[in-house]
């Protein structure tokens, strides 16, 4: 399996701490943001790495991170340039991704629990998370019936029919490059991931599996706040996340 960071776009929520870097490279108490996810990856065993950047920069992300020596792992960088929506990465990615199957994270979402069981243990189809947070409208919402039957999936709806939302950390089996081709943009004018979600539902091979513990995106003040602070309590207890 191989794995892909997303760490493009403009981060304008974030500004003006974007204006001269990216939101990727910020720090989380101790360490660049980017660093989380590709912490997710890496313990998860995943030794290729495709980053995913935006061209003005690129040059940042090189000087952080090399070739992946370091990490253990090697990384292969692309450009984006202009964030047309998630599922474009798969497309960027094709040649990377070589008929494997793919790990996708975001580059600002931090998963405090370990995924690497269930990263390992995908075999075909697509699996992705579902975590219960206050403010679902703000992502791709998951409905369940009462035996955790997928009844529907919405990119922030305005009257959410649950709680659940899908986090930042997608895996699927390499018939994804050619789902991501046959996408149409949404209303927003972009790619949606939750429409390959939906492919893979109808398709009867969409796996949603709980996630329990805590999930920050971090692209806002006030989780970019939670972040240091989840991060912090971690380190105190001898935890890296
Ligand atoms: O965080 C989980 C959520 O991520 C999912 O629940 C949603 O279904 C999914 O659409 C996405 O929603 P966001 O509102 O978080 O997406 P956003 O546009 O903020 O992009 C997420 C990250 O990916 C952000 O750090 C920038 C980067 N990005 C985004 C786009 C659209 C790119 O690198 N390229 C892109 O084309």
């Amino acid at each position: 399996m191989k794995g892909i960071i997303l760490a493009g776009g403009a981060g304008k929520r974030l500004s003006p701490l974007t204006r001269v870097t990216s939101k990727q490279l910020l720090p989380i108490y101790n360490r660049p943001m980017i660093y989380y996810p590709l912490n997710t990856l890496i313990k998860a065993g995943i030794k290729e790495i495709l980053i995913i950047i935006a061209p003005e920069k690129a040059g940042e992300f090189l000087n952080l991170l090399g070739s992946g020596k370091d990490f253990g792992v090697k990384f292969t960088y692309e450009i984006q340039d202009k964030p047309r929506g998630l599922p474009e990465a798969f497309i960027i990615g094709e040649n990377f991704l070589d008929n494997d199957d793919v790990v996708m994270i975001l580059g600002d979402n931090i998963f405090e629990k370990d995924l690497s069981e269930d990263i390992r243990s995908f075999k075909s189809g697509g699996r992705v998370f579902a975590v219960e947070v206050e403010d679902p409208e703000r992502s791709g919402v998951v409905e369940f019936d009462k035996n955790m039957k997928v009844l529907s999936i919405e990119e922030k709806p305005e009257h959410p029919k649950s709680n659940f939302i899908i986090p930042g950390l997608f895996i699927y089996d390499s018939r994804v490059i050619q789902f991501a081709k046959e996408l149409e943009p949404s209303r927003r004018g972009e790619l949606e991931i939750t429409d390959i979600h939906k492919k893979y539902l109808e398709l009867g091979e969409l796996d949603v599996k709980k996630f329990s513990g805590e999930w920050i995106d971090a692209g806002t003040f006030d989780s970019l706040l939670r972040a240091n602070q989840l991060a912090q309590e971690k380190l105190h207890k001898n935890l890296v996340i």
